[in-house]
């Protein structure tokens, strides 16, 4: 078997006359993206926070032609796997590049002759390389120690030879050439921070271009360019406002949101933004990036510190007892500690904004209609916070039935108290699932 092929017992999308059938996987997997290169399409572009196909299909067992709504879409694996699978799908990111990512996946597969164009503009492009010294210094730095000089001015010549065809808006084109530049790169690619320290192997952008068009033209013309294909709608916002979603029009919804103290999305896509153009600088990357995004780290807090009581303001009643000693706490930690991180600033924000998000879910979907979020807990200095529990109780507050939360898999023991304290279990990945009330 070739290495862009797949071998058909893996296929997610044998055709669309029949289902595509998901493999039995262990559940430690479940909240990982460890197996989406086993499958059609997600193995286009997939990262590290995603989770596996296999995880929604067992969420949409039950749909019959139903609408899938993800309010944090990632690189589309639960819009693609409803779309396999026949269901219309609406998706939320808020994140420039993911969006385009996802919205390459769940269109309609390219036909050939779109493909041949693309791969014929990016050949052009690397005999034609151009100058780093046409991105700015910041961009520059960065870039030069990612990949040989040579190779980012062949990646920057298909870039322009690209725009040049009139493909600069083709979502296909961009997420190739995207993934020939992560193939490209001399740092690790696995999205966390694309630091220049960490080695890998870099191919030549010829050998790269070839393996990316090859998985993409394989699995579009095993898929078929399908008119059949359900449409899959993905907005370019956040989902603390999904008013584009019409109340109570929503089967299902399967998500994961930022994990709090996890990952800095704006930061694990610096090579890309950079490359792209999209932003200049680190404070670009912080104002028409990271400043949408939910905040998660403490990367994030640019306009979030003082406004502190108003973030408190939109957060439960109830669960404020619980947050309110662990905001103090870390505080007060932040004031002895060297690294004085402000941990604390990150707990009112990050429950409002997903409070609010909550709120929009309700609201979209069918009475009946469930929700299933993949999210973790945290430990800052040693104190832990809940997440996945203090989201279970805003729900149950709401008004959702059949709160359940079920341990995925372990992620170490960072904040595990001694036995003199009592020695409760090490941070997790946790299933959250809710049902919204029927009407009586
Ligand atoms: C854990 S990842 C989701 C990964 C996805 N499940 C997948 O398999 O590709 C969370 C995503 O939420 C996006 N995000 C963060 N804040 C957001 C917001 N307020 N609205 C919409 N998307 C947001 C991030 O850019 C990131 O892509």
């Amino acid at each position: 078997m070739k290495s862009t092929e797949v071998s058909a017992a893996q296929m997610s999308f044998p055709d669309f006359a029949e289902r595509p059938r998901f493999a039995e996987v262990s559940r430690e997997r479940l909240p990982t993206n460890t197996t989406a290169n086993r499958h059609a399409v997600h193995r286009w572009f997939n990262f590290i926070a995603g989770f596996a196909p296999e995880f929604v299909a067992q969420q949409c067992q039950t749909l019959v032609d139903g609408v899938l709504l993800d309010p944090f879409a990632g690189c589309g694996t639960s819009l693609v796997v409803a779309q396999s699978l026949g269901h219309r799908a609406v998706g939320f990111e808020a994140h420039p590049f993911f969006v385009r990512i996802a919205r390459a996946k769940t269109e309609p597969p390219p036909q050939e002759s779109r493909l041949r164009a693309i791969e014929a503009a990016l050949l052009n492009g690397i005999q034609a390389p151009e100058q780093a010294s046409s991105l700015t210094k910041s961009a520059e730095a960065f870039l030069g120690k990612l990949f040989e000089e040579r190779t980012l001015q062949q990646l920057l010549g298909a870039r322009s030879t690209l725009e040049k065809a009139g493909m600069g808006a083709d979502d296909v084109a961009f997420l190739l050439l995207s993934r020939v530049v992560d193939r490209c790169s001399k740092a690790q690619t696995d999205g966390i921070y694309k630091a220049p320290t960490s080695a890998k192997k870099a191919d030549l952008p010829l050998d790269a271009i070839h393996t990316v068009i090859g998985e993409v033209r394989h699995d579009s013309a095993l898929i078929g360019w399908s008119e059949k294909l359900p449409a899959a709608v993905l907005h370019h916002s956040s989902s603390e406002d999904m008013s584009a979603v019409e109340t109570a029009s929503v089967d299902v919804i399967v998500t994961s949101p930022p994990y709090l103290n996890n990952f800095d999305f704006a930061e694990m896509t610096r090579m890309h933004l950079y490359f792209w153009g999209i932003c200049g600088s680190w404070r670009e990357i912080t104002n028409a990036v990271r400043s949408k995004l939910v905040v998660n780290t403490t990367t994030a807090l640019t306009g979030h510190r003082d406004i502190q009581s108003q973030h408190r303001d939109g957060i439960a009643d109830s669960l404020l007892p619980d947050l309110d000693p662990i905001v103090a706490a870390l505080a007060q930690e932040r004031r002895v500690r060297t690294g004085k991180k402000e941990y604390d600033l990150l707990v009112y924000p990050y429950f409002a904004q997903m409070t609010r998000v909550l709120l929009e879910m309700q609201r979209c979907l069918v009475n009946g209609g469930a929700a299933h979020i993949v999210v973790a807990d945290a430990a800052f200095y040693g104190i832990h916070v809940s997440t996945p529990q203090f989201l279970a109780s805003v729900m149950s507050e709401m008004g959702f039935q059949d709160v359940r939360c079920i341990k995925l898999r372990d992620r170490g023991h960072r904040w595990v108290l001694n036995k003199r304290e009592g020695s409760p279990t090490g941070l997790g990945e946790y299933h959250l699932s809710a049902k919204r009330e029927r009407a009586s």
